[in-house]
């Protein structure tokens, strides 16, 4: 069928999302409540808090999804949510409106795991040419995913301790900086020079796993131990050093399994995709590599929102997947 209309719904963080994407690619709104500001004084993201936020937003931002998209509920072929992973209490707002519409409406409902929307965020913006490979990198995940088609997710590599955007956030907590501290480190970074020497965990040989949580502590350590010195640190030059560790690890890992996995493909997913710095290296690396299309969505894909949940929805709609009416949040799901 030609012109399916999926509605979008993510709930699994801080952001209370809905979206409606046309044929999986095409958005015709994209409705993001940020609670950020509500969980700033807390240093980061207090799960009960974030679901009060949920069910106070989630009715005003699907009616505005709906209405910026100036479709009705007769135009809906899919209701798709986000059934995992996140924060139990959360996820089951997103759950349990999305199966109210469902049953209410009489809409077919799918269930939507959130690194697949992260990845698929990217086919809002370019067509997927298989086989290819995923970087996910959010506050949460931190994936390497190899699709040989449609709906299709294999993980080759994930971190073994911090996510790369945990890291970021702790770091910048050690450096009083807001949450999330992600765009403030890259900001910082751009202004200073990766003078300090940081480790690169590269894990064994063959290893596409990731670890961030050595590298989190060696900064912790740094500044520690200036500080009982009486010596003071650049906060730029450590958040460039810190920055730099980051983004080669990721880039060769990234670059190696392109490389030896044959794909044609390349997109960048997740919240830290917004980083400038890792942006850039992506970029430089894959210009010299013939035959492999570098994908880079844009900021406001880059971050939890419901357009990508749609657009994930839309290709598990397409090949017949339905979520039942008794479905439930699911904080641990695998991909
Ligand atoms: O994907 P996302 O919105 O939520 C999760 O699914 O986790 O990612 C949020 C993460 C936070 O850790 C935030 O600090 C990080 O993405 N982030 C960044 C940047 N922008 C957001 N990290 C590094 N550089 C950035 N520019
Ligand atoms: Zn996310």
């Amino acid at each position: 069928k030609e012109n399916i209309v999926v509605l979008g719904i993510e709930t699994s963080c801080d952001e209370t999302a809905a979206a409606v994407v046309r044929d999986g690619k095409e958005i015709l709104s994209n409705v993001v409540a940020s609670q950020i500001e509500s969980h700033r004084r807390f240093g980061g993201v207090v799960p009960e808090l974030a679901s009060r936020h949920h069910v106070e937003q989630i009715t005003i931002v699907i009616e505005e999804a709906m209405k910026q998209a100036a479709v009705t509920f007769e135009d809906i072929d899919a209701v798709a949510v986000t059934e995992g992973p996140g924060l139990v209490g959360a996820l089951l707002v997103g759950v349990n409106a999305a199966k109210a519409l469902a049953f209410s409406r009489n809409i077919p409902l799918v269930g939507v795991h959130h690194i697949a929307g992260h990845i698929y965020a990217n086919r809002l913006i370019t067509d997927f040419t298989f086989p290819l490979l995923s970087l996910v990198v959010s506050g949460g995940h931190t994936e390497l995913v190899y699709m040989e088609k449609h709906g299709s997710f294999k993980v080759i590599g994930e971190t073994r301790d911090d996510a790369a955007g945990e890291a970021y956030d702790k770091v910048a907590r050690t450096l009083n900086l807001p949450y999330p501290g992600g765009p403030h480190i890259d900001r910082l970074a751009q202004e200073g020079t990766a003078t300090i020497d940081l480790p690169r965990a590269w894990l064994e040989e063959d290893s596409y796993d990731f670890s961030f949580s050595g590298l989190k502590s060696a900064v912790i350590n740094t500044l520690h131990n200036a500080e009982q010195r009486g010596e003071k640190i650049s906060p730029e030059n450590l958040a460039a050093s810190f920055q730099a560790s980051v983004v080669e690890v990721l880039t060769e890992k990234t670059i190696r399994a392109a490389k030896e996995l044959g794909v044609k493909q390349v997109l960048l997913a997740g919240g830290v995709a917004a980083n400038k710095g890792l942006r850039k290296s992506l970029e430089s690396a894959f210009e010299r590599i013939e035959h492999v299309d570098l994908v880079i969505p844009p900021l406001y894909l880059c971050t939890d929102n419901a357009a990508m949940i749609a657009a994930a929805g839309t290709v598990l709609f397409e090949v017949g997947i339905r979520g039942a009416l008794d479905m439930n949040a699911h904080p641990g799901l695998d991909i």
